[in-house]
């Protein structure tokens, strides 16, 4: 199915931390128009691509997007209008040899994956067909991915002591998707009135999550695993099971993770999770170390990968190339997936094809910084890959992916849970 783009345009819009974002309109020759939302992140890898930002300290502290919209108007509006597209990694090489450079810095990762992502929705549109059933590869089978509920936020994405910066429930031996956000909510529920009743506060961190000020991380456990009994469920992988994302290149310094007052080695801190794992019912772990510690990544996967899935987010990054390494280094067993991290919809998904085909899992992911864009939610239904994260069952913007969720479910038989 060909696409005929007439026009491409943006706007600056607010994200959910009132930052400014692109919304990018994207216009065909049959008069359909469709939309994408542009989400951003706070502990980002250092080989992401690169957001461009203005920089002009009169204008939101210098985080106005301008610049990136004015490049979707002008140079990538120059670029694809008028012209007839075969399909979407034909649009996404287009951007990636318009910009010209590794990082996608020059036009701007915000205003490049914008533009992908509402050409996937052309695309969609253009075969008729809903969006996750255009993103589904050849020979996989779409399902409802489990959700991974953010329900305790530290970090950089809450101003309290904890260092590890989300812990996450997922209703991995839920029947069925809307039986598992029905968990997520009433296990966030359950979680309220604990923390309220033993005098914390229960005001809320960037993706919903509740921001306690607790410092140990086995102290958030404990108060997980009594919510997830409190609210009817049975903690574990049959019920309602734990992850964590500690983000932990945000606190490792000088060669060592600072947690909880304490400057831990890397070995010291794989036994914390060893520690972890034994006593608490979590199964999953996202950057348990730091982007630059390549050794220690390798000496967690030995000694916990048989037993849990091990993450990598900002060491990955979603790139491809950068994946590849680290299947064959064997650092981890499974990809976070960004698709601003790496900027363009088709090299997101080729990302997802390294890591099928070796084997390893997938988490789709939001940003901390989003907007009311569902985009993920098909992502992860059409690629079939069992796994989404995105923030807490509350605040629209985290809502809004699970609630798609639900529909996509409700009007189809697609199977629900882990791949
Ligand atoms: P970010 O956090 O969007 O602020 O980068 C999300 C994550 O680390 O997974
Ligand atoms: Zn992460």
């Amino acid at each position: 199915m060909e696409l005929r783009i007439a026009s491409v345009g943006a706007v600056e819009i607010l994200d959910s931390r009132s930052r400014p974002t692109l919304a990018v309109f994207l216009n065909l020759a049959d008069g359909t128009t469709v939309r994408a939302g542009v989400p951003s992140g706070a502990s980002t890898g250092t080989r992401e691509a690169v957001e461009l930002r203005d920089g002009d300290p009169a204008r939101y502290g210098g985080k106005g997007v301008l610049r990136a919209v004015g490049n979707v108007a002008g140079e990538i509006n120059q670029a694809l209008t008028g012209r007839t597209f075969a399909d979407l990694a034909e649009v996404d090489q287009q951007l990636i040899d318009l910009d010209g450079t590794d990082t996608k810095a020059r036009l701007g990762a915000n205003a490049i994956v914008g533009v992908s992502m509402a050409a996937a929705r052309a695309f969609a549109a253009v075969a008729g067909v809903p969006l996750w059933r255009y993103l589904t590869p050849d020979g996989v089978t779409p399902r409802l991915p489990v959700p991974h509920f953010n329900v305790v936020n530290g970090g950089a994405h809450a101003p309290n002591s904890l260092d590890f910066q989300e812990f996450m429930i997922a209703p991995v031996g839920a029947p069925r998707f809307a039986e598992a956000v029905r968990a997520g909510a009433e296990v966030y529920a359950a979680l309220r009135q604990r923390l309220a009743r033993a005098g914390h506060a229960t005001g809320l961190g960037d993706e919903g999550g509740f921001a306690p000020d607790i410092t140990a991380p086995e102290d958030v456990l404990a108060e997980l695993v009594a919510a997830i009994t409190d609210a009817g469920y049975r903690p574990g992988r049959d019920g309602v099971a734990i992850a964590l994302d500690p983000a932990a290149s945000e606190f490792y310094r000088d060669g060592r993770y600072h947690v909880a007052g304490q400057a831990l080695t890397a070995e010291d801190m794989i036994s914390r999770y060893e520690q972890m794992v034994a006593r608490y019912p979590v199964w999953s772990i996202e950057d348990g170390l730091a982007e630059s510690d390549w050794d220690g990544w390798v000496g967690l996967n030995d000694r916990l990968g048989g037993r849990v899935q091990l993450v990598g987010d900002d060491i990955l990054v979603t790139n491809p190339a950068i994946v590849t390494e680290a299947i064959n280094r064997k650092i981890a067993n499974a990809a976070l997936i960004k698709v601003n991290q790496i900027g363009t919809v088709t090299e997101t998904l080729q990302t997802m094809g390294i890591c099928r085909q070796a084997g390893w899992a997938q988490m789709v992911s939001h940003r901390s910084g989003e907007t009311e864009d569902t985009f993920i939610a098909d992502l992860a239904t059409g690629t079939g890959c069992g796994q989404l994260k995105t923030g807490a069952p509350a605040r629209g913007e985290r809502v809004a992916k699970y609630n798609r969720l639900i529909e996509i479910e409700a009007g189809t038989r697609l199977p629900y849970g882990r791949a």
